[in-house]
């Protein structure tokens, strides 16, 4: 019988047990990826240079932020497309988010890795996140994601894998992964995908394992994330539009949550909003409209017919995708407190924010709106799990 092993949730000091008293999870989706998450050319100090993120995570957790989090993609020259060519320069996450472990020391790093594409071997990963679990003394986890883009597996010589069959690998690849953190006795395992003889690995990592994720809105990562993850972060199936998404999200979150207890266990649902405030919800608009009219058509374009079979964003439309964020919260603060415990009360458990331009909004929402969350309730009085 595997041995699955203790998660950090077993252990009530783990950085992950802390921050998990928060009313509401409060994340910060990094840029490291050049146009961030708007393919808009108004002009913005955001850029995907390692510095500028370490410094924005430093502010993060300075404003009591429980984690930050970085994408993974693999994109051609030219990346989407576009005067800017959207995307086509990013730091890879594992080795940027990782190096944040050195410089912090509270807040919460996820690193995506697409652990099909190579492939990876698990005892790399086992060995690699271990350390880096030491390092950041628990505070590391991993975004497992499968790799829904047509062109990134060709780049690494493969086809993409069948939807479904993606998922299916990660059961078998994670379950190893635990196995090889868990057990203390040399790991044999074979299969067509991945073979281990007498395998083994220590240190062993602090907290059982290092924290798990994902990121989906199908049937088959459902299951996944049922079985696995501590945090999946899920999406509007409406699109990005608020109140379409905060009708949608009920239902879409109860079928998760019957997912992960008929495994016997629970999960933490993450939303990634993004969150453009000013004063006033007229000047919100106003800025908001500016992004708008600044649109790199090219590299809207390019996105958009990027060729995923992503069943997580299907609902969300052209014109969504300028602005960009999985849902939009557009308005004053108290509005975005508002949409906040709207979100809260359709079972969202955090938030994993992006802005169009990272440093000053991240400023105005520390300064204008993390004092109003607190008031709601939605974050401990004095900030800091
Ligand atoms: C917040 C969030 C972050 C994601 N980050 C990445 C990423 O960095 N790299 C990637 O290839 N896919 C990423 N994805 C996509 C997921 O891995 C997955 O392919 C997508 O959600 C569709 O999954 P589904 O078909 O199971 O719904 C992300 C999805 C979400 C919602």
């Amino acid at each position: 019988m595997p041995v699955q092993g203790l998660a950090p949730t077993d252990f009530a000091n783990s950085p992950l047990s802390r921050v998990l008293r928060q009313p509401m999870l409060l994340g910060l989706f990094l840029p490291i990826q050049n146009g961030g998450w708007s393919p808009s050319l108004l002009p913005r100090g955001t850029t995907w240079t390692f510095d500028y993120n370490a410094e924005l995570t430093r502010q993060a957790e300075a404003l009591g932020f429980d984690l930050v989090f970085g994408l993974a993609q693999w994109l051609g020259k030219g990346g989407h497309g576009g005067e800017q060519r959207y995307r086509e320069t990013s730091l890879d996450p594992f080795i940027a988010v990782s190096a944040l472990s050195a410089i912090t020391t509270r807040i919460l790093l996820i690193s995506t890795v697409h652990v099909l594409y190579g492939p990876w071997h698990p005892l790399h990963l086992a060995k690699f996140g271990a350390t880096l679990d030491h390092i950041s003394a628990g505070r590391w986890g991993i975004n497992l994601v499968t790799g829904n883009a047509l062109k990134e597996p060709v780049m690494f010589g493969m086809d993409r894998i069948e939807h479904d069959t993606r998922y299916a690998m990660a059961d078998e690849f994670i379950t190893v992964l635990k196995r090889l953190w868990a057990e203390d006795e040399n790991l044999t395992h074979e299969s067509p995908h991945w073979t281990l003889r007498d395998a083994f690995v220590t240190p062993k990592p602090l907290y059982g394992r290092p924290i798990l994720v994902s990121a989906t809105g199908s049937a088959a990562g459902f299951g996944y994330a049922a079985k696995h993850s501590d945090l999946v972060f899920i999406t509007s199936p409406a699109g990005a539009e608020i109140e379409a998404a905060l009708d949608a999200l009920p239902d879409h979150v109860a079928a998760l949550r019957k997912a992960a207890a008929a495994e016997g266990r629970s999960i933490r649902t993450i939303i990634n909003p993004m969150i453009v405030s000013r004063d006033t919800d007229q000047e919100a608009n106003t800025y908001l409209c500016a992004i708008l009219a600044a649109e790199d058509v090219g590299a809207v374009d390019g996105f958009v017919g990027r060729a995923s079979d992503s069943q997580a964003w299907l609902g969300h439309r052209r014109e969504q995708r300028v602005l960009g964020g999985n849902i939009q919260l557009i308005g004053g603060p108290e509005r975005i407190v508002d949409y906040l415990l709207r979100l809260r009360a359709a079972g969202i458990d955090g938030v994993q924010l992006t802005f169009f331009d990272f440093q000053p909004d991240l400023t105005f929402f520390g300064s204008r709106i993390l004092p109003l969350m607190a008031q709601a309730g939605l974050r401990l009085p004095d900030g800091i799990a």
